[in-house]
């Protein structure tokens, strides 16, 4: 299909991606393999709890893993938890019928087991303090979860295909900092999960990018430009993201060398052809952020190193 200046509506452009849609639906149920969350929990290693039951309270002591690992699992899982938010995001915004909505509803029952199975895991391992996790879960949720672009499609497939790899890596990096081997095979599945997501978001946008190349290049400069992670309502997320970034699990390195750059380089963003004006703009703006992004995590690492070079200094 040819597009000439006039840019496509929201409601064109959901009726264009239907089939490419479909056609990933397809793909996705074929290759995603069915899991159980009981099957990663090890329910023997189980004590009962202080209050209704009696039993013991929790200590610092019950969890073996380091503080870091312990504050991403917290973020990851509340990022997890706030699942209704999300789906109500993507129910309003890709609609609940045909092929969009059947991915909605699969995706949100995938997400669903993501939640479930690291807080089976963190209250059988008594990794975590469940008072402190239940209060930062009601909090969180309560306050819900607004998309930075909700009314754009492009916009918000552009978010959510960098917002999956994230995701993923997370999970991956938590896992092996928790240093539990039981934890990592837990969190190695759920990041498998977004993986998938991440690819059928992509795609999606590679269909637009044929489709509406300068409405999509516009997405993604723009998306890019305003990044934050799901779990940026989360108490205390400013400081716990610094913890996470100083441990290595989630940094800006990362973000733009593992995340945004093989996005783009999947979408082949720098040979894009037919934009328009403001097409062009949107991708010079991603050109001078990436830019900005590799000053600032360089700026990140030289001084992580020299602060991991102090903290040597005073052990030894
Ligand atoms: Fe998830
Ligand atoms: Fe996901």
């Amino acid at each position: 299909m040819t597009v000439g200046t006039t840019p496509l509506t929201q409601a064109a452009l959901l009726t264009e991606l239907e089939p490419v849609v479909a056609r990933n639906l397809d793909r996705h149920l074929a290759i995603a393999k069915e899991w159980f969350p009981h099957e990663y929990v090890p329910w023997s290693a189980g004590r009962t709890f202080d209050g209704v039951l009696g039993g013991e309270a929790w200590t610092p002591q019950d969890s073996p893993i380091p503080d870091v690992a312990r504050t991403a699992l917290v973020v990851n899982l509340l990022t997890e938890d706030n699942l209704p938010s999300y789906h109500h995001e993507i129910a309003t915004q890709f609609g609940r019928d045909g092929a969009w909505g059947t991915w909605v509803h699969r995706w949100t029952a995938e997400e669903g087991r993501h939640g479930t199975a690291i807080r089976d895991y963190l209250t059988v391992t008594r990794a975590v303090d469940p008072v402190a996790l239940e209060r930062a879960r009601m909090e969180h949720m309560a306050a819900g979860y607004v998309n930075q672009h909700n009314d754009e499609v492009l916009h918000s497939l552009a978010y959510v295909s960098f917002q999956e790899l994230a995701t993923r890596i997370s999970h991956r990096n938590t896992g092996k900092a928790t240093g539990d081997p039981l934890c990592d095979q837990l969190l190695a599945r759920i990041a498998a999960d977004e993986n998938l997501h991440m690819v059928f978001y992509r795609n999606l946008l590679a269909a637009a990018f044929e489709l509406a190349p300068s409405q999509a290049m516009r997405a993604v400069a723009d998306v890019v430009a305003d990044f934050q992670m799901p779990g940026v309502g989360i108490d205390g997320f400013a400081r716990k993201s610094v913890q996470i970034a100083l441990a290595g699990i989630y940094d800006l390195r990362q973000h733009r060398d593992e995340v945004l750059v093989p996005v783009l380089r999947q979408w082949d963003v720098w040979n894009v052809t037919g934009l328009d004006g403001d097409g062009e703009a949107a991708r010079e703006e991603l050109a001078t952020q990436l830019a900005e992004l590799e000053r600032s995590a360089s700026r990140f690492e030289e001084k992580r190193a020299a602060r991991h070079a102090r903290q040597a200094a005073r052990i030894s």
